[in-house]
């Protein structure tokens, strides 16, 4: 069981590296996370409403970086001073917590459109890997508690 998940956290991150190479902190200008703002502000006008005002270019670089403090939090347990940093900006958005779900499924989607090597298991193992971050939003949503405080 354990030899099981640790060949389904590989397909992350061989994924990961095929998608986005080794240098994890940069950029944000790879077609990838053109597409993903694409799909979740093609979702609905609500979402596109709450990004109105958002520097998309900006916008892109610090979700390249947020999938990485999404995946350390997966892997170690640790929240990283930025997770709580976006859980706290994300606390004060007004949206319905379902939306996270959206999210979660407009990244697995282009992950399957723009990795070109997924297949069924490495759509999972980036379900199974971002879960953790997102739940962690989700624990602080449109609550009155700061993140900062938090576990
Ligand atoms: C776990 C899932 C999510 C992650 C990792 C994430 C990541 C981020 C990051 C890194 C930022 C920039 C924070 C900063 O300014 O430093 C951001 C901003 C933003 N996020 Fe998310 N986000 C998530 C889910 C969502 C959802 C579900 C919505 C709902 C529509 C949303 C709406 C926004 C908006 C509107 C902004 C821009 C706020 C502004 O312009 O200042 N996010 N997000």
């Amino acid at each position: 069981m354990v030899e099981a998940l640790a060949q389904i956290n590989a397909r992350f991150e061989a994924s990961y590296g095929r998608l986005f190479g080794n240098d994890i902190a940069t950029h944000g200008d790879e077609p990838f996370f053109q597409d993903f703002y694409d799909r979740f502000m093609g979702h609905s006008e609500e979402i596109r409403s709450l990004f109105r005002n958002t520097d998309l270019a900006r916008q892109r670089t610090v979700l390249r970086r947020s999938l990485f403090d999404m995946a350390t939090f997966y892997a170690t347990g640790i929240v990283t001073a930025r997770l709580r940093h976006i859980a706290r900006i994300h606390q004060r958005l007004d949206f319905p917590i379902d939306l996270y779900d959206v999210w979660l499924d407009a990244l697995i989607s282009c992950v399957e459109d723009h990795d070109s090597a997924c297949d069924a298991t490495t759509a999972m193992a980036w379900r199974l890997a971002l879960t953790p971050g997102v739940t962690y939003m989700k624990l602080w949503h449109r609550t009155d508690v700061s993140p900062l405080d938090g576990p």
